[in-house]
């Protein structure tokens, strides 16, 4: 298995990315036509989230035909043009494979519909009455996740919305067939694939209520989730592609065994437990600060036991799916700069490939949508309802809603100071936020202190110094509770993390003899920083020594 240390993987919502022929909606070419951009930004790869033909009830994560685009997206020559564009920039493309679930609206689930047995074995249907679905599991985007059929008398799961019904990977031919579509992307020259919520595709062959919880026990890195990942990347030969799995509430043994090369299942893995440090007892639609004490912690256990035993983690603080990371745990206002800088700084230091979410990279921040019809996305329409009929106000339920929607990473990417932020010459999908500055890549293009300056460093950074793509990691510096650090260690050179995730100056005394090291990046202008054995971090502050 090749490995993808040095290597950093930008994240593209082609939707919210670039539109090019000003119908509202990014496209394919608008990607094209940003290669430069990303090119100058310095990254490997890019993962397009999904533009195959869909219903759109997910945003394309409801697939209806695998193989082909979505026309409001584009051609397959543009696909075609897209990837061979990225070839000549030294860019390689990462699909989305989207295998847990079709759209209701895929041939497949049609037929099943319409009575062929054969097709009904793709999915997850089970004979029942109307009255009683199979299980209590509860559906991720709220509700039971079971869906009768009248005409067939059966139910079908859904682990996400109603239109986004389970594959059935018991079946030897959803295999196959599955195998057949990752077959046909690599043939058309793509360079690797991200699996979404792959370690959900394996059910228990009995199925029982959950008397404790929504039922994701029973499923989440499931029976034989690790043989189906072994046989799907032997027979389509993408052992030395870079792959990584989205792995939903998963543990860390697991995603050693899905990442540990010696297993040949993925390079790498997406786990979500430390973004889930602000869910007031675990419900993400109930707030609290976030808790910094399991986020340090969070790390440190991914970090270091995953390196013990041979896995490689994904690194990332936002995704398509999460609020953006200056308005969650930094400040949108006053240390906008330094808080962005300082997240980004502590995912491209750590041990594993950094992910880059557009926008992220010039700081973007939160929809601030002040009215419910601005929000597009399903699970938040679900739930600003749930959030109604459990008493909560309108005002209440919003103000979660503008907290937690999954929209506030899908607006628009900000262009320039033209319509739109330079998005779209037409109507945007959804609305570019309005609020207080202007964050554009134009503003920041050519401003070396901008957000924009400090990716590019760090993605640098990462190819210049083998101790920040490949040294060792350890958490054990002796820290103030809202100070995280951590060391790298290679071949004798250290590297030393400290970063301040509150807002108050905090004293630090640092590991032994720091005069000698040579201060590698940071946050707050690079001369202002005196190496002494204590020294006081501001706000934000990002501190990187290397000795
Ligand atoms: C993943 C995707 C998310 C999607 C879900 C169902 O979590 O990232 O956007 O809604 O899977 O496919
Ligand atoms: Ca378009």
């Amino acid at each position: 298995m090749l490995n993808f240390k040095d290597k950093v993987v930008y994240q593209i919502y082609p939707k919210s990315f670039y539109d090019t022929n000003g119908d509202g909606w990014g496209d394919l070419n608008g990607v094209t036509a940003k290669l430069d951009y990303l090119k100058e930004l310095g990254i490997d790869y890019i993962w397009l989230t999904p533009f195959f033909v869909s219903p759109q009830r997910d945003n394309g994560y409801d697939i209806a035909d695998y193989r082909a685009v979505d026309e409001r997206f584009g051609t397959m020559a543009d696909f075609e043009n897209l990837t061979k564009e990225a070839e000549v920039r030294g860019i390689g493309v990462m699909l989305d494979m989207v295998f847990n679930h079709t759209s209701t609206e895929h041939q497949w689930f049609k037929r099943a519909l319409a009575g062929e047995k054969e097709f009904q074995d793709y999915y997850k249907f089970v004979d029942g009455e109307p009255d009683s679905p199979p299980t209590n599991w509860v559906s991720k985007f709220g509700g039971n996740a079971w869906e009768y059929v009248p005409s067939l008398g059966k139910w079908y799961l859904h682990l996400f919305d109603v239109t986004q019904a389970d594959l059935n990977w018991e079946n030897p031919k959803v295999r196959k067939e599955l195998k057949d579509v990752v077959l046909f992307w690599k043939s058309k020259g793509v360079s690797g694939f991200r699996f979404d919520v792959i370690n959900l595709i394996s059910k228990p062959d009995t199925l029982e209520d959950d008397s404790q919880g929504d039922g994701r026990r029973f499923y989440t890195d499931g029976p034989r989730v690790h043989e189906y990942l072994k046989e799907l990347v032997a027979d389509t030969g993408i052992e030395d592609m870079i792959t990584v799995g989205e792995m939903s509430s998963t543990s860390i043994d697991n995603c050693i065994k899905y990442s540990n090369p010696d297993e040949k299942e993925l390079a790498m893995t997406f786990s979500f437990h430390h973004l889930k440090v602000d869910y007031k007892d675990g419900d993400k639609w109930s707030l609290m600060p976030y808790d910094k004490i399991s986020f340090k912690k969070l790390f440190k256990d991914w970090q270091e036991q995953m390196t013990a035993k041979n896995g490689w983690n994904a690194l990332f603080l936002t995704n398509h799916d999460q609020p953006r990371i200056i308005s969650r745990f930094g400040n949108e206002d006053k240390y906008w700069k330094e808080s962005g800088k300082l997240f980004g700084g502590l995912i491209h230091l750590m041990r594993g490939t950094p992910y880059v979410y557009q926008g992220e990279e010039i700081g973007m921040l939160n929809t601030h949508f002040t009215d419910i019809n601005q929000y597009k996305d399903v699970e938040s329409l679900n739930y600003y309802n749930i959030l109604l009929e459990q008493g909560k106000s309108s005002t209440e339920a919003l103000d979660i809603i503008n907290q937690r929607s999954r929209d506030n990473c899908r607006t628009p990417m900000q262009w320039d100071s033209s319509d739109n932020d330079g998005f779209s010459t037409g109507n945007p999908w959804i609305q570019v936020p309005k609020f207080g500055k202007a964050i554009t890549v134009e503003s920041q293009v050519d401003d070396e202190d901008s957000i924009l300056a400090f990716y590019k460093k760090l993605i640098a950074l990462r190819k210049d110094y083998e101790i920040i793509s490949n040294g060792d990691v350890s958490f054990d510096l002796e820290v103030p509770e809202q100070v995280v650090s951590f060391k790298r260690s290679l071949d004798g050179q250290e590297l030393l993390v400290y970063g301040n995730l509150g807002e108050d100056d905090i004293e630090i005394s640092l590991e032994s003899d720091l005069s000698k090291g040579k201060l590698l990046i940071s946050n707050y202008g690079e001369n202002k920083v005196n190496l002494a054995s204590s020294l006081i971090l501001r706000p934000y502050e990002l501190l990187v020594v290397i000795i």
